[in-house]
């Protein structure tokens, strides 16, 4: 196999109609909400086709052949989706919604929002097989859980954060946990709204 030809073979175009067919119908429950409750449950949404060199490292590091059946069959996040809520019941609501598709059949599921990482991860993972044959991981968290990942991720590249800096690793923990309680407040607050329009 040359060092050119690409790790997924020639299944490229199979990956991003997965994606595209994911990320229209995520479109279309946003359109739904929308139109039903006057407010779009989805701050945003992202998605990637993991690339090349991601690929190919995530094969090493978990001892794989650096082998298309390996990106497509072993590995499950080849497509990926990343869907931000603003409030935690859009996040489930987003989860149920994405269970019943027609193209999607249900893989594995990853509830880090009712069992938290103990480093204070949260989000709601989703492995799917789409369209019969390709694999999609579905990323769903709320705006805060979402900050949260992001900073944590920034450092854990700043700096090695480990289990030796118990109080970076504690401090963190902490904000995770605040952020996770303001979503609650915010998820109150917002159904009181509700009740009293
Ligand atoms: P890989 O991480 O893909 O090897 O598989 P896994 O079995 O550990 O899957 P898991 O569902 O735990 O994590 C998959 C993805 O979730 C990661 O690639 C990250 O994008 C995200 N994630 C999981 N844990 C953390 C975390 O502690 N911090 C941050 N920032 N992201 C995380
Ligand atoms: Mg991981």
């Amino acid at each position: 196999m040359g060092g050119t030809e690409s790790i997924y073979g020639d299944h490229l175009p199979q990956l991003e109609e997965a994606m595209r067919y994911l990320t229209d119908e995520i479109s279309v429950l946003r359109g739904q909400i929308k139109e039903k409750e006057g407010m779009d449950p989805v701050e945003h949404c992202l998605s990637r086709i993991k690339s090349e060199e991601s690929m190919r490292e995530k094969c090493r590091r978990k001892g794989l052949p650096e082998t298309t059946e390996s990106a497509l069959e072993i590995i499950h996040d080849a497509v990926g989706v990343r869907v931000v809520c603003a409030f935690i019941n859009d996040v489930f609501a987003v989860r149920d919604y994405i269970a019943q598709l027609p193209q999607v059949e249900v893989i594995q599921e990853k509830d880090y929002i009712r069992h938290v990482k103990p480093n204070g991860y949260r989000s709601y993972h989703m492995i799917l097989k789409v369209q019969q044959g390709v694999f999609a991981e579905v990323q769903l968290r709320t705006i805060s859980m979402d900050t949260w990942a992001a900073l944590e991720h920034h450092m854990k590249y700043k700096k090695k954060v480990d289990g030796n800096n118990d109080l970076i690793v504690a401090e963190l923990k902490r904000c995770a946990d605040e952020l996770a309680s303001t979503d609650i407040s915010m998820q109150t607050i917002k159904d009181m709204i509700m009740t009293t329009e």
